[in-house]
């Protein structure tokens, strides 16, 4: 085994990278130059990336493409999509443009809050940790006042905190359930401070009661939770059966019965669920990174949210009703349009200026309208063509790239291909014979 690496993070990025290329690359010219190419000219931006986050040696590039003319309640919206993912935009684009002239998307919010925990340990009797809280409380919502202050005049702050007895589940657990409004802030590290505040004058007053048959609770950890089932929007698309028309061959009456079956499969059948929903969080995931938000916290919470009933289903819905087909969602979305990496990153800045300065509200609905659009996209094709032949379309731009076709080649297989679904023996086949000639 290799020596461990001591004082790692203290050594500066061209030692850093230097490090790297001697101990995993043999000392090799190539690596080096790949990581340097990468870095950006702009002294200034390549500082404001690097603190980022720790011990960054280079940038690692996502395309950061635009699905255009998304009808969202009566306002045509550009859609920033940040996602590696070939295939992902196009469909997006595909909706917008199937939903254009069919209503566009119609969204709402139903609620904002987001929540916390303080969570804690008692062995005594439970009517003892209820009378220490009776005890407690106004002092525990006094002593985060000051941190509260500025989120309350943005119209925000704690909502609320409750106990809660989850000794059922944990033998001497309790909670400090909090309840927040943190308006256009996702709210981690306002919602996290609260937290510890409370979580520390809970101990001061647990010093100060003398109600405890056991030892004091203790507290284990303050955290927020990126389960937010109270933070949903919810987004619809809607149209008559006559005016779905005939996609790829299938008439609009037996496509909206197809597509209805396809989201009632992933209701009941886990297996199927998962892609589907990876299929939505295509899109989610695509806005949430180009506008700087967190998409893991997102993807934590939306599955969570997918299995609240103990069982992992669908996010969408579909149905038809007297000749009319619905597709819709709530998802949970906790985002931000204030603070954190959107206001610090160029391109989340660019993102949120194509989207017109949007309300974290705002945001949520877009980041929905794009989750249901590729969740659309995919059934369209699945319950049709199947989804191989654009895809992989899609895909012949890296397929080829992938095989060393040189650009004069990849235009030439380009066009061999235009009616083929292309698969990496055929293409390479086919480049072989293109240069035996
Ligand atoms: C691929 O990234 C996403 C799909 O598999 C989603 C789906 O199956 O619904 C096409």
């Amino acid at each position: 085994m290799d020596a461990p690496v001591i004082g790692f993070s203290k050594l500066s990025k061209k030692e850093k990278v230097n490090w790297l290329v001697d101990t995993y690359f043999n000392s090799d010219a190539a690596a080096q130059n790949l990581i340097t190419r990468y870095w950006n000219e702009d002294a200034k931006l390549q500082e404001l990336h690097d603190g980022f986050s720790e011990n960054t040696i280079t940038n690692y590039y996502l395309p950061f493409g635009l699905a255009p003319n998304f009808l969202i309640d009566d306002h045509l919206v550009t859609i920033p999509m940040a996602i590696e993912e070939s295939s992902v935009v196009a469909a997006a684009s595909k909706a917008a443009k199937f939903w254009l002239t069919r209503g566009g998307f119609k969204t709402s919010i139903k609620s904002t809050i987001k929540s916390g925990q303080v969570h804690i340990m008692y062995h005594g009797a439970s009517s003892e940790m209820e009378a220490f809280y009776a005890f407690a409380k106004a002092y525990l919502l006094q002593s985060i006042e000051s941190i509260n202050a500025s989120m309350k005049k943005r119209g925000g702050g704690l909502l609320d905190i409750e106990l809660v007895n989850k000794t059922s589940a944990l033998d001497g657990y309790y909670q400090l359930h909090a309840t927040f409004e943190t308006k256009d802030a996702m709210g981690a590290n306002f919602i996290n401070t609260t937290l510890e505040q409370l979580a520390s004058s809970l101990r001061e007053k647990a010093s100060q009661f003398d109600g405890f048959s056991s030892d004091a609770p203790e507290v284990i950890m303050s955290i927020l939770s990126n389960y937010v089932p109270q933070c949903l929007v919810n987004v619809s698309v809607s149209c008559k059966i006559d005016e779905i028309g005939t996609i790829n061959g299938v008439s609009g009456a037996n496509f909206a019965r197809k597509f209805t079956r396809a989201v009632d499969i992933a209701t009941v059948e886990p297996y199927r669920a998962v892609t589907h929903n990876k299929g939505i969080m295509n899109g989610i995931d695509a806005v949430v990174i180009a506008t700087g938000n967190d998409f893991r916290a997102v993807e934590a919470g939306v599955h969570a949210y997918a299995a609240r009933d103990g069982q992992y289903r669908s996010l969408t819905r579909a149905r038809v009703e007297n000749d009319i087909f619905t597709f819709e969602a709530d998802f949970p979305l906790a985002l931000g349009t204030v603070g954190g990496l959107t206001s610090l990153h160029p391109l989340s800045k660019l993102a949120m200026q194509i989207l017109g300065n949007p309300s974290a509200q705002d945001l949520m609905k877009v980041t929905a309208v794009a989750g249901l659009a590729q969740n659309f996209a995919a059934l369209h094709s699945l319950v049709t063509t199947g989804i191989q032949a654009g895809h992989m379309k899609m895909h012949l731009v890296n397929m080829l790239e992938q095989i060393g076709a040189n650009d004069t080649e990849k235009a030439q297989l380009k066009k061999a291909f235009t009616d083929k679904t292309p698969s990496f023996s055929g293409l390479r086949e086919a480049l072989e014979l293109m240069r035996d000639k």
